[in-house]
């Protein structure tokens, strides 16, 4: 007779072919929590005592989650890069296994930083709007103008794999790329970007900023003081954690004029963002999406399932993380 398998519970469900994938190699509940958070997944997680649990970022598998797992648990496998949302040291420090999903969502997340650039500076949801009224007026040679993206200065704060993927793609629009980061990076990898050890050095140079870096490293980087730094008429652009930015000092900024817009993929409070920032004009939003194609997504779900099923068969984890 063969072997039982493995039990696994995750908090989303995936894009067909890795439901697939999850079926042939894991058994798993019928249905998946409603609403799929945190105190959901703790109670799912002591009533089926799973070996596996896979998480998108809006679990928080903090200590006083982890504590109330059942010994059963031996990976938490996030649906994700960012693994702001795991106690990775004191998971580890109870024999569980933490893994997160890099490499595969970098083209992806890069793309919507483009996205979020483009659609800032060439005023899209504006645009938008006029369309979704029927347009209905004429031409106006200085009505609605927005900003060329060619050619600008980009700061890239976070120089890793999506900055880079952000670099890459900014160098094809002509711009001169910046970036702030912990370290600075080999020639190879910076393929011409221009290393600022100190952020507050940088931004004063940077007609867009982008920040690019994991979250929970940092204490709020952009405040009124680091908005105040950039140029007049810069566009900010966050597709990391929402926790980096005060938003009272970014609303401010936007209505001011010191920021010309702003293109946010994230926010401190989701998925019930601060209503006065959709209520800005300058603004171009997306509800954090980065990762958010067929594609990318089950490639995420396979390779957090991957890491489930090597950690389980006492193999070393392909993409593991450590605090
Ligand atoms: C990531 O992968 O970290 C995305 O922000 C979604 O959580």
């Amino acid at each position: 007779m063969n072997a039982p398998l493995p039990r696994l519970i995750r908090d989303q469900e995936f894009p067909a072919a890795a439901e697939e994938h999850l079926r042939a190699h894991f058994q798993t509940p019928d249905r998946i929590p409603e609403p799929a958070n945190t105190a959901n997944m703790l109670a799912l997680a002591q009533s089926y005592e799973p070996h596996a649990i896979l998480i998108s970022h809006t679990v928080r598998a903090d200590a006083a989650f982890l504590a109330a797992l059942p010994p059963s648990v031996k990976i938490i496998a996030c649906v994700s890069v960012g693994v702001d949302n795991v106690d990775i040291a004191d998971a580890n420090s109870r024999g569980i296994v933490v893994t997160n999903t890099p490499d595969v969502l970098t083209d992806c997340n890069a793309d919507l930083v483009m996205m979020l650039i483009l659609g800032a500076a060439r005023r899209a949801s504006e645009y938008m709007t006029i369309m979704r009224d029927g347009w209905g007026r004429g031409f106006g040679m200085t009505e609605m103008l927005g900003l060329r993206v060619t050619g600008k200065t980009l700061g890239i704060v976070g120089m890793g794999r999506i900055g880079r993927g952000v670099a890459q793609r900014a160098r094809g629009f002509g711009m001169r790329v910046l970036y702030h980061n912990r370290r600075e990076l080999p020639a190879a990898d910076a393929a011409g970007a221009e290393y600022f050890a100190r952020f507050e050095d940088m931004l004063p140079h940077c007609d867009i900023l982008s920040l690019n870096l994991p979250g929970g490293t940092s204490s709020t980087l952009i405040t009124r003081e680091s908005l105040a730094l950039l140029p007049k008429g810069a566009i900010f652009i966050n597709a990391s954690r929402g926790t980096h930015v005060d938003e009272d000092a970014l609303i401010e900024a936007l209505q001011n004029g010191q920021l010309f817009a702003a293109g946010l993929d994230v926010f401190r409070n989701e998925p019930t963002p601060d209503p006065r920032i959709a209520a800005l004009p300058n603004v171009f939003l997306t509800p954090h999406m980065g990762s958010a194609t067929i594609e990318t997504r089950s490639d995420m779900a396979k390779l957090a399932l991957d890491n489930a099923l090597r950690v389980l068969g006492g193999e070393a984890p392909l993409t593991p993380v450590t605090p």
